[in-house]
């Protein structure tokens, strides 16, 4: 019959451009057209491209300058969202870029080496954009990470990989899907995308292969596993690489949050990466092993970084994420049996409020924070919560030491139980707040978001 595999689109991978102190570099955020299935073009955005933006990559200690140029027909920001940088230059709903307007970036890039990535954070707009296709990777690297020999060929045993789900309407035209299920749920597509493809091949070296996950997905949490069930090496968190890898056979991963992983093709059989959900599994890349059979070494040890001492802590804050009903941001508050909850998606009932600081934190302080979510009146909803400026640890997650699957440095968590987080405030806001916020982009634009200055 038919080999589906070989119509399959290869995975695209976007552009690498590598900063350099001295060397600005331009970021156009702009319009564009994508055919997500043949012959049926879609208007899509992108940075610098139709859709998607290249990958930018940068050396740990250097300072870097972008100009993000906006020639989108409105206001938009870029975020980099992972970087451990000062709020000033953050890219958060208070680094507005006018439409036909350039913004120049000044990152000072010190942390370690980590998958990091960029999408527009404009008040209210973040949803949309994101999903109009506004979004790259960033990739830090240092001299620890390369002294591991890790897989490190961009594109070749290094691979970036973008998942997202999107909706297409009858004619095969993407759509943003609004209206209440999506206010509540977030916008959730039937399409599985692999940097901007669908079910894409992949063709890697029968050996050891990279693979940096970003869920950048505006609101599905991932349940990822292979196929046939092959154990892989679990060797990042969002904040940059574990202590040691960790052999796994599913990962989980909620929007925003990236996991590095380590894979053997070394058998050369061909492997699908799915999606499990209670309906089945979702197939989103296939690879296909090929050429001759590398050894390779899994190195015992990764990265020695120190967590902060937990006695260390002086503040315990206490936040929960409230859902509302949408109130009359939609005009959903008439719905039979939601009079006189005219309430809007925010944290402890209170809706984001640019003019509003939420907390004031001391530069240098260590402080735990207590995050949980207030039960639905309708559902249930697990809050993948982010925090920009900081990485955190998970130290407790339902009352209890958490597992495995907690470890790491982070900067965002799904909270499907209440956690509490150790956070470390290394980089300075006093006057441009960060932002905290829950990563389902429709719940962030409907007010689920804070915001705190570091001083
Ligand atoms: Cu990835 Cu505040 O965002
Ligand atoms: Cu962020
Ligand atoms: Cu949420």
């Amino acid at each position: 019959g038919r080999s589906a595999a070989q119509e399959r689109p290869s995975l695209p991978v976007p552009p690498l451009q590598d900063l350099r102190p001295g060397t600005p570099v331009t970021l156009t955020a702009r319009v564009g057209e994508t055919e997500f299935f043949p012959g049926k073009p879609s208007p899509t955005a992108g940075y610098n491209r139709h859709l998607l933006g290249p990958t930018l990559r940068v050396r740990s200690g250097d300072e870097v300058t972008l100009n993000v140029r906006n020639e989108l027909p409105e206001m938009t920001t870029v975020h980099w969202h992972g970087l451990l940088i000062p709020a000033a230059v953050d890219g958060g709903p208070h680094n507005e870029i006018a439409a036909g307007q350039t913004w120049k970036a000044e990152l000072p890039v010190q942390q370690g080496a980590s998958t990091c990535w960029y999408h527009p954070h404009p008040h209210g707009r973040t949803g949309l954009q994101v999903y109009g296709g506004l979004a790259g990777m960033l990739i830090v690297t240092d001299r620890e990470e390369q002294a591991l020999g890790l897989p490190s060929r961009y594109g070749v045993d290094d691979l970036p990989l973008i998942l997202q789900d999107r909706v297409f309407d009858r004619e095969q035209h993407l759509v943003y899907p609004r209206g209440h299920m999506a206010l509540m749920h977030g916008a959730l597509g039937s399409v599985m995308l692999v940097n901007g493809v669908r079910e894409p091949r992949a063709a890697v070296p029968a050996g050891l292969v990279r693979l940096r996950l970003l869920n950048g997905a505006n609101a599905r949490v991932y349940d990822l596993a292979f196929e046939d069930g092959r154990t892989f090496h679990w060797i990042g968190t969002e904040g940059g690489l574990l202590r040691e890898p960790v052999a796994l056979q599913r990962i989980a991963l909620a929007p925003g949050q990236r996991a590095e992983l380590l894979v053997d093709f070394g058998d050369a059989r061909p492997a699908v990466l799915v999606n499990r959900t209670t309906a089945g599994r979702q197939p989103l890349l296939h690879f296909a092993p090929a050429g001759e059979r590398r050894p390779h070494a899994l190195p015992a040890r990764l990265a020695q970084w120190q967590s902060p001492p937990r006695e260390a802590a002086t503040q315990r804050r206490r936040l929960t994420l409230t859902m509302g009903n949408g109130g009359a941001m939609d005009g959903m508050s008439g719905l039979p049996g939601m009079q006189g909850m005219p309430m809007p998606h925010g944290f402890d009932g209170r809706p984001f409020d640019m003019a509003r600081i939420d907390q004031r934190v001391k530069l240098g302080a260590v402080e735990i924070w207590e995050v949980s979510a207030l039960p639905g009146m309708m559902m249930d909803q697990a809050h993948p919560f982010h925090m920009h400026g900081v990485h955190f640890e998970v130290i407790r997650r339902d009352g209890r030491a958490p597992d495995a699957l907690d470890a790491g440095r982070r900067d965002t968590v799904l909270v499907d139980a209440p956690v509490e987080l150790l956070v470390h405030f290394t980089q300075p806001g006093p006057t441009v707040p960060f932002m905290y916020h829950c990563h389902i982009l429709e719940h962030e634009d409907a007010g689920m978001m804070g915001q705190f200055t570091v001083s």
